[in-house]
């Protein structure tokens, strides 16, 4: 399924990169401009962002640790304005 028609990226190219990513470190935060950078595209309207972001979470491999994206060591890392 075409998810990026700008771009004519695939759900697949979006697993795909996913896995390249992981494979290469295993803690990297992966994000959408990641996903583009290593497909060798560039975002341009972004209306396909939702559905691209959709797509990139429900990839093997995105999650990390327990379900989430982002490596538990970087997680709590923003403080509030009360400390
Ligand atoms: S549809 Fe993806 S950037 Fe336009």
């Amino acid at each position: 399924m075409i998810v990026c028609h700008c771009n004519q990226i695939t759900d697949h190219d979006i697993r795909a990169a996913v896995g390249w990513m992981r494979a290469a470190d295993p803690d990297t935060i992966v994000t959408p401009g990641k996903i583009y950078h290593a497909l060798g595209k560039r975002a341009d309207c972004g209306g396909c962002m939702k559905l691209f972001v959709a797509q990139m979470r429900a990839a093997d491999g995105f999650a990390v640790g327990e379900a989430q994206p982002v490596p538990a060591v970087l997680t709590g890392l923003r403080r509030t304005a009360a400390g």
